[in-house]
C-alpha cells in the first residue's frame, strides 16, 4: 500500500525552500496518497534548541503545514517525540547501518566542521532516525527537497540491509511481503520494508540563500537576510527581495541565458515556482528587463502567495492548544500504524515481548 512520509525540523524559521522544495509537494501529495507529516522535534536536538524555542518552533512548523493546506483530518500531523517507536527502530537502525555510510554523509561534514569532537553524538547517528521515521510506516514515498538525497539514499541502504541480514528469519515468521524489481542474485524474494522512493522533482527542489547563489537557502544561515521566513511581514519581505544579490546583466530570454548566473537562476526559479510557470514562460515575459523591473513584480507576487500563509500561520498560533490538540491526535494516528511494524520488528530482531 502505497504511502507518503516527510518530515521538518522545528529548529529555525520555516523559510521559502521548505515551502517550495517540501511543503508545496506535501500539499499536492494529499490529494493521491494517504500521508504522514511529523515535525521532528528530536531531530532537532542534534544541535542545541532553547527549550522554550523548540516548543514555539515545533507549533509554528505546525501552522505553517495546515496553513499551506495540509487536512490533519484526512492525514496525520504529529511531532516525533510523541510516538516513541521512532526513538527505538532508530536505536536498532543504529546497529545496522554502518560507520563508513555515515562518514559518508555530507549533511554531518558540513555541519560538524571544523568542530567534530564537540559535535552531540546524535547529529552523527541522525540519518539513523531519519530512515526509522520513514521505514517505522513501511513508507513508499518520501517528498524532500534536493539537500536530503543522500539521506534518503542511506535509508534505502539500511532497509535492504535489514531485509538481507534477516531474511531466514522475515520468511520463518512469515512477514515478508513480495520483493518487487528484485535483483535475483543478491536480493531475497520476501522482504520486510519497501524501499521507499525519493520524490525530489518539482519546481523548485533547491532554493537558494538571496546572498549568495551558491548557497542553499537555509534556516541556519547566519544572515536572516539570506531567506525568506513564512513569518516575514509584508515589508521584511520586500525589503530582502529588493537587497537580493544579483549581477548587473539584464534578463536573458532563454533558459540558457541563466547559466553561470546563480543568483539570476534562483530569482526566476523562485518567481516560477510561485507562479506555477515555466522558467521559459518567465524569462518570455521578462528577458530583457532589468533586475529593477523584475525585483518588484517578484516581490508582488511573493506577497499574494505568502501573506494568506503568513496570516493563517499568525491566527493559528494564538491558539496554541489547538495546535497541540492536533499534534496530540495525530500521535495517536501515527502510533497505530507505527506500533505494529515494530512489534513485527522486534520478532524478527529477537527482542522478547509481551505476548
Ligand atoms: P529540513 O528540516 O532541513 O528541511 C525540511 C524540508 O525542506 C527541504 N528544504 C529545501 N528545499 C529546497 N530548497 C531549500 N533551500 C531547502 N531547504 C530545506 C528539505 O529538503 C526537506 O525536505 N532531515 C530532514 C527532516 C527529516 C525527514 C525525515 C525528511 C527527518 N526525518 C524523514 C523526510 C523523511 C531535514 O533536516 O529537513
Amino acid at each position: 500500500e502505497p504511502r507518503v512520509f516527510s518530515g521538518i525540523q522545528p529548529s529555525g524559521n520555516l523559510h521559502l525552500g521548505n515551502y517550495l522544495g517540501a511543503i508545496t509537494k506535501f500539499v499536492d501529495l494529499q490529494e493521491s496518497y494517504n500521508c504522514v507529516f511529523c515535525v521532528v522535534d528530536m531531530h532537532a536536538i542534534t544541535v542545541w534548541q532553547d527549550p522554550a524555542g523548540l516548543e514555539q518552533r515545533t507549533r509554528e512548523v505546525t501552522a505553517g503545514f495546515l496553513a499551506a493546506g495540509i487536512d490533519p483530518t484526512k492525514h496525520i500531523v504529529f511531532n516525533q517525540s510523541q510516538v516513541p517507536v521512532h526513538a527505538e527502530l532508530g536505536w536498532i537502525f543504529n546497529c545496522v547501518a554502518r560507520m563508513g555510510w555515515l562518514n559518508r554523509m555530507t549533511q554531518f561534514k558540513d555541519k560538524a566542521g571544523k568542530n567534530r569532537e564537540n559535535v552531540s553524538t546524535g547529529l552523527f547517528v541522525y540519518p539513523n532516525l531519519m530512515s526509522a521515521d520513514i521505514l517505522a510506516y513501511k513508507a513508499t514515498h518520501v517528498p524532500v527537497g534536493e539537500d536530503q538525497k543522500q539521506h534518503l539514499e542511506l535509508a534505502r541502504d539500511t532497509a535492504q540491509k535489514f531485509n538481507i541480514d534477516f531474511a531466514d528469519r522475515i520468511a520463518d515468521l512469515g512477514y515478508g511481503v513480495d520483493n518487487l524489481n528484485r535483483d535475483a542474485t543478491t536480493d531475497p524474494e520476501k522482504v520486510f520494508f519497501p524501499q521507499p522512493e525519493p520524490l525530489i522533482g518539482g519546481p523548485a527542489p533547491r532554493v537558494m540563500s538571496l546572498r549568495d547563489g551558491s548557497k542553499k537557502m537555509s534556516s541556519s544561515d547566519a544572515s536572516d537576510k539570506a531567506r525568506i521566513n513564512l513569518t516575514d511581514d509584508a515589508e521584511t519581505i520586500a525589503l530582502k527581495i529588493r537587497k537580493a544579490k544579483t549581477d548587473a546583466e539584464a534578463l536573458p530570454s532563454e533558459v540558457e541565458g541563466l547559466e553561470g548566473r546563480p543568483e539570476a537562476a534562483n530569482l526566476v526559479g523562485i518567481y516560477a515556482a510561485l507562479s506555477g510557470k515555466e522558467k521559459a514562460q518567465i524569462l518570455g515575459e521578462f528577458g530583457g528587463s532589468e533586475f529593477s523591473k523584475f525585483k518588484p513584480a517578484l516581490v508582488e507576487l511573493s506577497l499574494d502567495k505568502l501573506s494568506p500563509i503568513t496570516d493563517e500561520m499568525r491566527r493559528l498560533m494564538d491558539d496554541k492548544s489547538h495546535i497541540d490538540k492536533i499534534l496530540c491526535e495525530g500521535a495517536e494516528k501515527a502510533s497505530a500504524i507505527a506500533e505494529p511494524v515494530l512489534d513485527q520488528v522486534k520478532d524478527i530482531v529477537g527482542f522478547i515481548r509481551k505476548a
